[in-house]
């Protein structure tokens, strides 16, 4: 495994990303309302000034427009962008070739010969892991892939993709789950601690809780959409995490609660990829980047958190 590890651990570097749900998806992000493709593009150009090169996609997001956007960003700019992109399990794909299919359109909306990393979205229910691992691992044989990962794979699943593959001789690069100041079950259940084990890269996806830990969402004030009814029980009790944040962001000359957030998810060793609908978000999100919590202020925001989600 040695020679192609060495070329693959490059997400190790990453400090931090830039996801893209939020390009073309109108069901939970309302695209269309309040931001379009300019504020997108204003977006992903600021991250690109701030030294963001990861950017996280999915074939789903937006049925393809945030891939197609995505490429079409890339070619206004001159700058190394390392994509991810997901292929997603739909019950009615059951066979190998399905993945290389799904990968090869991803490439083709995108408008590159190769992606950086290719994830499997979410567990199959008619491929199994083995099968599942058998497309990466031909995704990465025709070059179609530099690394593949996959996504909300509990620990028992996650170990099984990384047996599989390395069958194959490839390491599993990533596992993509759910880890915010909100959500903590990955670093509960061991995900984390067995990611660094096994030299996996843990991505955290909606690391500030969609908007949550930003603080400007209230029971007086909730976000609009779907995400309303989703978060109904939890913002109740955020308050105390929310002030402890703003606390410890002014003791750092004015960090702002989302900074705080994903600086936090940085500190635990997993891999941020917040999502932004325009150009002050994003450029907000990057100021995460260039200096860290002391142990105890992490020790404290983890205790604050424990609380608030018991
Ligand atoms: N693998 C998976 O199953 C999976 C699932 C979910 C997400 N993801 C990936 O993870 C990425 C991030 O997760 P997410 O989009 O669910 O949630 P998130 O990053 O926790 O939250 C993003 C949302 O928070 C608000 N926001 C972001 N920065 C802000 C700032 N500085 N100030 C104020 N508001 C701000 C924006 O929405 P409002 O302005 O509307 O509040 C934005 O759309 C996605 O784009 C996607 O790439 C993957």
């Amino acid at each position: 495994m040695t020679e192609i590890s060495g070329e693959t651990r490059f997400l190790h570097a990453v400090e931090m990303g830039l996801g893209v749900w939020q390009w073309g998806d109108r069901l939970v992000w309302q695209y269309g309302h309040g931001y379009g493709e300019e504020e997108a593009r204003k977006a992903f150009q600021v991250s690109l000034t701030e030294g963001i090169r990861f950017v996280d996609t999915a074939e789903v997001y937006g049925s393809g427009l945030s891939e197609r956007m995505l490429g079409k960003f890339i070619k206004e700019t001159d700058q190394p962008i390392l994509v991810a992109t997901k292929y997603f399990p739909f019950p009615w794909r059951f066979t190998r070739g399905s993945l290389m299919r799904a990968l090869k359109n991803s490439l083709e909306r995108i408008g590159i010969e190769s992606v950086d990393l290719y994830q499997i979205h979410w567990p199959s229910v008619t491929m199994s892991t083995d099968l599942l691992m058998d497309g990466l691992a031909e995704g990465v044989k025709s070059g179609l892939t530099r690394t593949v990962g996959v996504s909300n794979f509990g620990q028992t699943r996650m170990l099984a993709a990384y047996s599989a593959l390395a069958r194959h001789n490839i390491p599993l690069a990533s596992n993509q789950v759910h880890y915010s100041l909100l959500s903590r079950g990955a670093e509960e259940k061991g995900i984390l601690r067995r990611c660094k084990e096994l030299g996996i890269r843990m991505i955290a996806y909606s690391p500030l809780e969609q908007g949550l830990l930003t603080g400007k969402y209230s029971v007086g004030s909730p976000p609009s959409g779907t995400r309303g009814g989703h978060y109904a029980r939890m913002l109740p009790k955020i308050q105390p995490l929310i002030k402890l944040m703003t606390e410890i962001g002014q003791d750092h000359g004015g960090k702002t609660n989302s900074q705080v957030a994903l600086n936090w998810i940085i500190c635990k060793g997993a891999l941020p990829i917040p999502g932004a609908k325009n150009e002050a978000q994003a450029q907000q999100n990057s100021g995460a980047l260039g200096w860290k919590l002391t142990d105890d202020e992490v020790a404290k925001l983890d205790e604050v958190s424990n609380m608030v989600m018991k």
